[in-house]
């Protein structure tokens, strides 16, 4: 054997030989394993100085030979000449539940190859190599044992590449341009994509649908994609204010890097890959974990006819908190969202981290007795922490503040990082400032901290200006929801607004990577007298869509009271959508250009359908065999009306009752921006 043949460790290592006969192969050099269905086969490659991996599909490469690897400070780095001590691979079939979810059990199917690699010479340090097929796709991840040559480490950079072989199309955002993730989709060859936020999505010239991501971001940086050269993404971890991009002592692991591969635009909304790379529920009975529907003292302060801030149009007064309760009383919701409610908005409040004070209302909002007025509605608050990205601020009032909340019998709080200065604040006891970008380790960190120490007090987490989601929501479910992209406020003061694509781009890109708090179903669509240069991009109908396509546990009912109220008839399919579901299915769906998911009850044998478009209007032949056999149901269909355009007429909607079973099909007509929500319910015999 030559130097560059297979090289396997004796001694104290133990070469599993019949294990890998099982499904691993081990070719010169190289490592494989492939997927259940055999289609996805990952080979890792030792040839060399430089540790890579490829990826094939049906025979066809996917990614090219793509360089791994960690770049360390004032130590060798792990990039190349090692030796294989020992591999296994091995299966795993198994069913988990979900407390609450857009499928309620998940299949975890996959077969992993783990690859403990030895420096050939020198320190002799070993880093490990975990890769998991899926029939969907695969993940992988580095780790670095406890060893004697090997503690504490400093990470400069991870080598981490994605060599995409064929040419593509991508959707992205920019990555550490601004602070987050608000921005409107760039669609572009890969070729000429800087610098991206992942859920990076693309569609290849084969026609194969490509999401890279990563899982289980845990006490890490965050991994955004910078282009190498050609279609070669490379790995570019979200330094810290320091520079050094993961500070971490062995043993340790990275979050794991995922790769979702499926022929049709759908099969990536339905993998559940991400999930199921994570960690198991860490938290126990959860049952004290409320999701549904909630309204709130929002929409008013963005339109700008109420203020966060007290004074004259002060939006958190105890007279209009009652009515919000009322109403969410009257027409089914569970929580009321308060903004505004506490010391520290008045004057500029962007800039107001230091200020914010989270035990303290101001003196027009009775907080107790609106928690006691809530509760004997059936209704509860839902707190609000806006940190202006003041994280020391916010840190050190944290249990305090959680427990203000316990006591008042508040289930989930919206948390905030608005930080436009680009980067949040910590400020030290010493005096010191320092910046770190949402997305660093420290970070990453904080919003960690944040659920768990909610956890500890029963509290459901929904982060504003989050760090992006990377599936937790299984190992913490009281992670709820998160924003993490352009929401709805951006249609009441943005410059532009969304655009007619942007929630037709939002399923197959960031809401891969979890729920999000969209704060869908404005009524008033075109708010002349508040903000007559903005406007919502949509049909009223496709403001209802939304409710299904875009899934998330809790949603809100964003409108005022007052503008639900004149329009009864549709606002009935919001009082109705449930937001815990036992199944969903894609029935068609495009990046960016329209969208059919059709989701079952958890709760009843109902089922709901919603479908949207970009600004094309569009007709979608359906069938109905997602229905049961054998039951004829009542489809309560809310759709675009023959004139309705969102530009002319956007209100134009008909509201209309059909029997349906499993062997019809329907025809969707969707107006240009428009949508279609539908209710299937049982006729009772
Ligand atoms: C930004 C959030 O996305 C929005 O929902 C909230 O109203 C403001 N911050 C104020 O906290
Ligand atoms: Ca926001």
């Amino acid at each position: 054997m030559g130097r560059h043949i297979v090289k396997i460790a004796t001694g104290s290592f133990v070469f599993m030989l019949g294990l890998w006969a099982l499904s691993g192969v081990l070719w010169a050099n190289a490592l494989s394993v492939s997927s259940p269905d055999e289609k996805i086969t990952v080979r890792l490659s030792l040839e060399g100085a430089r540790l890579s991996y490829q990826v094939t599909r049906e025979g066809a490469p996917v990614i090219g030979r793509s360089r791994l690897g960690l770049r360390l400070k004032n130590a060798p780095h792990l990039e190349g000449e090692f030796i294989v001590a020992s591999s296994v691979t091995k299966t795993v079939d198994e069913t988990w539940t979900q407390p609450w979810g857009e499928v309620k059990d998940v299949r975890n199917h996959y077969r992993e190859l783990r690859a403990v690699l030895q420096e050939e010479a020198g320190l002799k340090r070993q880093m490990i190599v975990t890769f998991r097929v899926y029939n969907d796709g695969l993940g992988f991840r580095y780790e670095l044992p406890a060893q004697e040559n090997l503690g504490a480490v400093e990470i400069m950079a991870e080598l981490t590449e994605f060599n995409v072989i064929d040419p593509a199309t991508a959707w992205w955002t920019p990555a550490r341009e601004w602070n987050r993730y608000e921005y409107l989709y760039d669609k572009t060859p890969l070729g000429d994509v800087s610098h991206a936020h992942t859920p990076l999505t693309l569609r290849t010239d084969k026609e194969l649908h490509i999401s890279i991501h990563e899982a289980a971001l845990v006490d890490y940086a965050a991994m955004t994609l910078k282009r190498g050269r050609g279609q070669v993404m490379v790995a570019d971890l979200t330094p810290r204010s320091d520079g050094i991009k993961v500070k971490a002592t062995a043993p340790f692991h990275s979050p794991w890097r995922t790769l979702q591969i499926s022929e049709d635009a759908g099969g990536l909304i339905t993998s559940n890959l991400i999930l199921n790379l994570n960690e198991p529920n860490k938290l126990g009975d959860v049952s004290w974990v409320e999701i549904g529907k909630y309204v709130g003292i929002w929409w008013e302060m963005h339109l700008g006819v109420a203020t966060w801030e007290s004074g004259p149009i002060h939006g958190a007064t105890t007279a209009r908190t009652k009515r919000y309760i009322d109403f969410a009383a009257d027409h089914g919701f569970t929580g009321v969202l308060v903004e505004g409610w506490n010391i520290g908005w008045d004057d500029d409040w962007y800039n107001n981290g230091d200020i914010f004070r989270f035990t303290e209302a101001y003196k027009d909002f009775d907080i107790t007795a609106l928690s006691d007025y809530a509760r004997s509605k059936g209704v509860r608050l839902i707190g609000h922490h806006e940190t202006s990205g003041g994280i020391s601020n916010y840190e050190a009032q944290l249990g305090a503040a959680l427990d203000y909340y316990q006591k008042l019998g508040v289930a989930a709080i919206k948390t905030g990082y608005v930080a436009d200065g680009g980067e949040t604040v910590y400020r030290e006891t010493d005096g010191r400032v320092r910046y770190e970008w949402h997305d660093s380790q420290a970070m990453v960190n904080h919003y960690q901290k944040v659920v768990e120490e909610a956890a500890k007090r029963q509290i459901a987490i929904n982060t504003h200006e989050p760090i992006k989601d990377t599936g937790l929501r299984r190992t913490y479910p009281n992670w709820v929801a998160r924003e993490g992209a352009r929401g709805q406020e951006y249609n009441a003061w943005g410059e532009p607004g969304n655009n007619p694509e942007h929630t037709a781009i939002l399923p197959f890109t960031r809401m891969l990577s979890g729920p999000m708090d969209f704060t869908p179903g404005i009524f008033d669509l075109l708010f002349e007298k508040e903000k007559p240069d903005n406007r919502i991009p949509t049909t009223l109908a496709k403001q209802l869509a939304l409710y299904v396509v875009l899934y998330s546990p809790i949603q809100m009912a964003a409108d005022l009271p007052e503008n639900y109220e004149a329009r009864m008839a549709p606002f009935q399919f919001i009082k109705d959508v449930p937001t815990d579901w036992e199944l969903t299915k894609v029935l068609n769906g495009e990046i960016g250009e329209y969208v059919t998911i059709v989701r079952k009850d958890r709760a009843s044998a109902d089922w709901y359908l919603g479908s949207l478009t970009n600004e094309v209007a569009r007709s979608l032949d359906i069938s109905l065999d997602f229905l049961e056999d054998g039951v004829t149901y009542v489809a309560q269909i809310y759709r675009d009306g023959p004139n309705a355009d969102w530009q002319t007429d956007p209100y134009d909607m008909v509201i209309e009752e059909k029997r349906v079973t499993r062997g019809d099909k329907m025809t969707l007509k969707l107006a240009t921006s428009g949508g279609q929500g539908i209710r299937f319910t049982p006729v009772e015999k």
